[in-house]
């Protein structure tokens, strides 16, 4: 008897839940390796936001920064599995997935400012880029700015000869790799949620990243030297699972397209912005001396990174490099 009337108020909640559970909101794990007070951490914020109140509650993004749920390179194998829903990792990142062209986006001195970047990312090539993650299991939604890069040490670094020897954490890319040999150094690659102690504990002497990375990941407390070389550029691609997305009715997708729109514009508005703040907090500190190489000295940094272009052409392709180079270009 008592069985029969737990059985019976068992079908009961069931029955009375599954409303519930069937309006459940669809839930994207939005994973992210770098710190919340960041272009990239404060954008996808903005996309939570925008994304959620478009869709009334229907989706909720879940964000995971700081790798506190999955490492660069685990993220990606994460995406491809489903286990994640949507990323934005640096485009240094794709040439373990098989997409090497992403490394183009390295190469030393390729974009002279944030206009001749956004006619190659906003333009086809750009979009043809994003197309070539289907094959993989990868829809690109846009690309997200973040800054020029910036060289650190615990050695001052005015002329590329000061580079010599040194041990230099790269995230996974080819180029990064050629450009550091270039330079002297000797390369290493490694997890970005690793860098700060790889340096405290001298496994590395320095790296490369802009001022937002440096500062949130607090390493200017373990490097005494940072060179304003703006010789490279880290930004993102903003990535889903393209099953789960192709999946997704069509009215939210709809509404989930135009909140990353808005978010795409207002991480493209704070980057400057950003990374300038973050390199006058870094001068504030008083622990990173920061030098601004002279124009003579630019113009040396220039000389021995610039052929790297030529080293990486089979790799990245003659052809790509040459309209980017035209796209650049133009005015
Ligand atoms: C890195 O150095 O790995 C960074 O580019 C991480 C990031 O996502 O900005």
């Amino acid at each position: 008897m008592k069985r029969c009337f737990l059985f019976a108020a068992f079908t009961l909640v069931c029955f009375f839940n599954a409303p519930v559970l069937a309006d459940a909101p669809i839930v994207i794990k939005f994973s992210h390796v770098v710190a919340k007070d960041t272009p990239k951490g404060k954008a996808a914020e903005k996309f939570k936001a925008l994304a959620e109140a478009a869709t009334k509650g229907r989706v909720k993004i879940e964000l995971y920064p700081n790798s506190t749920l999955y490492k660069d390179k685990e993220e990606l194998e994460a995406l491809q599995l489903g286990a994640v829903q949507m990323l934005a990792p640096s485009l240094a990142k794709f040439g373990p997935l098989g997409v090497k062209e992403f490394e183009l986006f390295d190469l030393p001195f390729i974009f002279n400012d944030k206009q001749a970047l956004y006619r190659v990312t906003q333009g086809p090539i750009g979009q043809d880029m994003l197309k070539k993650l289907e094959s993989k299991g990868i829809r690109g939604l846009a690309y997200w700015d973040n800054g020029f890069k910036m060289m650190t040490s615990n050695r001052p670094m005015r002329v590329p000869a000061d580079m010599k020897g040194l041990k230099l954490r790269i995230q996974s890319s080819k180029v990064l790799d050629e450009q550091m040999r270039a330079l002297g150094a000797n390369p290493q690659v490694m997890a970005f949620s690793e860098v700060y102690q790889a340096m405290q504990t001298g496994v590395v002497d320095g790296s490369e990243n802009p001022p937002s990375n440096i500062f949130t990941q607090k390493m200017h407390e373990v490097q005494k030297h940072l060179t304003v070389t703006n010789h490279g550029y880290i930004g993102y691609a903003v990535i889903v699972n393209k099953k789960f997305w192709d999946k997704l009715p069509a009215d939210i997708r709809t509404q989930l397209e135009a909140a990353m729109k808005e978010a795409t514009d207002y991480a493209n508005n704070i980057a400057q912005q950003e990374n300038d703040q973050a390199l006058e907090n870094i001068r504030k500190s008083g622990k990173t001396v920061i030098y601004v190489p002279t124009d003579a000295e630019r113009a040396e940094w220039r000389k021995v990174l610039v052929p790297v272009h030529k080293a990486m052409e089979e790799r990245i392709g003659k052809e790509l490099i040459a309209s980017v180079n035209k796209a650049t270009a133009a005015k």
